[in-house]
């Protein structure tokens, strides 16, 4: 297996995941693509698909429509990777999410990795910023918040970028002790 087949691609609306979707392109030294400029077609000569999407009012934005382009063309490997507002610290929050949008099967079969990154008020739909306003008022009038609630409260008032090079590192290293049991593989 060459590493040519090899893609990243990603959904991004704000810049955020198109960022790490470079730094991880760049790194596995593979093709990166935008999920909307691909098609079945294109995909099929890839043995491995790196997917790239954000997190979007606890869901995985866009996943169940790119999973059944990935079945249709029949993706020996999909690795997939989360970008979001939440602190890759938050490791409940961030466990919860997972369980929410993944099954059991793919839980512990496909490959998933969370990225922390920011919010970009400038960049963002007006959908988006509506849904934001509406995040912001109901969390206002919340009675009783906890800590959690407080520091969602705070942080979503402005534009924020929290994300780093760092965060790619554990999708890097599974990739890399991966491609090493393929044989042929030269870095
Ligand atoms: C309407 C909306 C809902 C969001 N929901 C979540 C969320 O549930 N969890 C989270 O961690 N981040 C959430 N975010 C933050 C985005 O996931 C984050 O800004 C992401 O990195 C944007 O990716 P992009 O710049 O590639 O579009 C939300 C952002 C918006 C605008």
């Amino acid at each position: 297996m060459k590493q040519s087949n090899m893609i990243v691609i990603y959904r991004s609306s704000t810049g955020f995941t198109k960022k790490y979707a470079e730094m991880i392109a760049n790194e596995m030294k593979c093709a990166l693509e935008d999920y909307q400029k691909v098609s079945a077609d294109m995909l099929s000569k890839y043995d491995i698909v790196i997917f790239g999407t954000r997190a979007h009012a606890g869901r995985i934005d866009g996943y169940q429509k790119a999973k059944k382009l990935f079945e249709k063309c029949n993706v020996g490997k999909l690795v997939l990777f989360v970008t979001g507002a939440t602190p890759n610290a938050a490791a409940d929050v961030l466990e919860a999410f997972w369980r929410q949008n993944l099954s059991e099967d793919e839980m512990t079969k496909l490959p998933h990795f969370y990225m922390q990154s920011g919010l970009c008020y400038e960049k963002m739909s007006l959908t988006d910023r509506l849904m934001m306003k509406v995040a912001a008022i109901m969390i206002k009038h919340k009675k009783n918040k906890t800590e959690q609630d407080i520091g969602f409260e705070e942080g979503i008032q402005r534009s924020f970028d929290n994300s780093s090079r760092v965060y790619i590192n554990p999708l890097i290293s599974y990739m890399k002790a991966d491609m090493k049991s393929i044989a042929g593989y030269r870095r």
